[in-house]
């Protein structure tokens, strides 16, 4: 039996349609997602929409529409930028349909027989951009959200309660002996400081807000929209309705989200699990900011950046690279052009682009077009990739895309060296040395083969189109590491294709 991996994006917004920084935590997550399937798991790759709630409510008042419009409207531009993105997802789910809301109520229900939720009063503070509670002595200057710096608005009204503040010690306890349950490290920390200072219950229905889930036990109750939404990662796989399901892909392996919504991720939400008796998710892993001149590119801030804008211009895989190489995963990053720029041209026209374009027509000119027999012992590139893999799993493991494809670009950087040094173009017009010209363009085009492999999560487009022009048959994602990433996969006599170069340099 295949070993299972499940994995999450949070479900997205969609009062307005998405940017640089939500396709960020969907790019990363899809990496993941294809390199585990090279690694022969059988992966469920979870996104989708979280539609309810205030916020979306406020922004189809303001477009004269009902939110389900609204919704439908923006789950579309998000859909189509995953598909222009290349974005592998199993499942998508939507926070209204009903496999997701029976779900939200059947948990609710049963908290509330279980008095792990109960009805009181809440007063305080409350967030619409970030659907948020604050008490009081939380806001910044006296009546401003601490997350965003917007204004908060007073509230007071019957609430039903979760026991958060039960879940401390258990929380605690978790975090202790999982230390990869949070990550990374520093996040974990940040984590248990906030859990030791004390956990207070939560509110967890609002009254007067008609677009939500029910509150199964008072109807004029609508369950909080974070509740609602969290609910996700297992109302998508089923959970209390399809066992099998629900069992085969649960515990999730990985949750990705950004480090803005660690806390819902990292606290309400291994309590509530803890509350239903299921066990807890292996990873949270939170991520850094995409920002724009040091500020968080956010709507909001009337800074974001559109990805479908970059895609159309300069193409999908470039946009995919940058993102995962540019920035250590987990840590913030500054966007802008000539940084874009500068990465695209020189990664991947310069190195990756420049082995392909130089190997294929040196195989065309000199080999009538077909990989030759190699015919000495060189094993200078068979042994670099040898020593390269382990490295690059450990790197994806831990998520640490940027070292994954530094780890990558270590093997591209030495074919390049390699076709310098054995010149192959002087080769050719040596009578007696047609057998090294033969092992060298061999060695090359098989380099390149590995490489369209490993490269296939993170540049999926270009990494099949290398694979086609390599003369390769089979379809590229349905491979395996374990017997396509072994060195002499490449038949002698395969026909390689010149093709039009994958990556044009971009003129500022
Ligand atoms: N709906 C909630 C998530 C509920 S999950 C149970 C939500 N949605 S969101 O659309 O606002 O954000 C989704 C993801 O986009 C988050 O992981 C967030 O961190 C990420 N990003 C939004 N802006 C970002 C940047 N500027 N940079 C990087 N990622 C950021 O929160």
């Amino acid at each position: 039996m295949k070993k299972k991996f499940y994995l999450t994006t949070p479900v997205y917004y969609v009062n307005d349609v998405p940017h640089l920084g939500h396709a960020y935590t969907t790019i990363a997550a899809d990496a993941l997602a294809r390199y585990k399937r090279l690694k022969g798991y059988e992966v469920l790759f979870l996104t989708g929409t979280d539609e309810h709630g205030d916020k979306i409510n406020r922004a189809a008042k303001e477009k004269g529409i009902s939110p389900i419009e609204l919704a439908d409207q923006v789950v579309s531009h998000f859909q189509n930028l995953w598909k222009k993105l290349s974005i592998s997802n199993d499942d998508f789910i939507r926070t209204t349909e009903s496999r997701h809301t029976q779900v939200v109520s059947k948990v609710f229900q049963r908290l509330y027989e279980q008095e792990d939720i109960y009805r009181g009063t809440y007063k305080g503070w409350y967030c619409v951009p970030c659907e948020s509670f604050w008490l009081e002595p939380q806001l910044r200057d006296g009546h401003l959200c601490p997350e965003c710096g917007r204004k908060t608005e007073k509230v007071e009204e019957k609430s039903y309660f979760f026991r958060l503040s039960q879940y401390q010690k258990p929380l605690l306890d978790h975090l202790e002996h999982h230390p990869d349950f949070v990550l990374p490290p520093s996040r974990k920390n940040e984590v248990v400081k906030f859990v030791k200072r004390g956990l207070k219950d939560i509110s967890i229905t609002r009254l007067k807000l008609a677009w939500g889930v029910p509150c199964p036990i008072e109807k004029e109750h609508t369950i909080y929209v974070w509740v609602d939404a969290l609910i996700n990662y297992i109302s998508a796989l089923g959970y209390g309705v399809n066992k099998d399901r629900f069992s085969t892909f649960w515990p999730a392996d990985v949750h990705l989200v950004g480090k803005d919504i660690l806390r819902f991720h990292a606290i309400i939400w291994p309590a509530l699990l803890m509350a239903l008796g299921i066990e807890l998710p292996q990873t949270v892993f939170a991520h850094g900011w995409w920002k724009i001149k040091g500020e968080k590119m956010s709507k909001s801030k009337k800074n974001v950046i559109d990805p479908q804008e970059i895609v159309k211009q300069h193409g999908s895989d470039q946009l995919r690279y940058f993102l995962l190489r540019e920035v250590p995963f987990g840590e913030d990053g500054n966007f802008s052009t000539p940084l874009f720029i500068k990465r695209v041209n020189s990664d991947l026209a310069n190195d990756l682009g420049n082995l392909l374009n130089r190997t294929i027509p040196l195989v065309v000119r000199h080999c009538g077009g077909k990989a030759p027999s190699p015919a000495d012992e060189d094993k200078t590139l068979e042994e670099k990739i040898k020593k390269i893999l382990p490295s690059l799993d450990e790197a994806i493991n831990i998520l640490s895309f940027s070292e994954a494809l530094s780890c990558i670009w270590e093997i591209v950087k030495s074919a390049n060296l390699y076709i310098d040094r054995c010149a192959p173009w002087k080769l050719a017009n040596q009578a007696n040395k047609q057998k090294r010209l033969n092992t060298v363009l061999y060695n090359l085009l098989e380099t390149l083969r590995v490489l369209a492999l490993l490269l296939f999560p993170f540049i999926p487009v270009s990494a099949q189109k290398i694979w086609t022009q390599l003369g390769m048959e089979e379809d590229l994602g349905s491979q395996t590491l374990d017997k396509a990433g072994v060195w002499g996969g490449l038949s002698p006599g395969t026909t390689v294709k010149k093709g039009p170069p994958l990556f044009p340099r971009i003129e500022q």
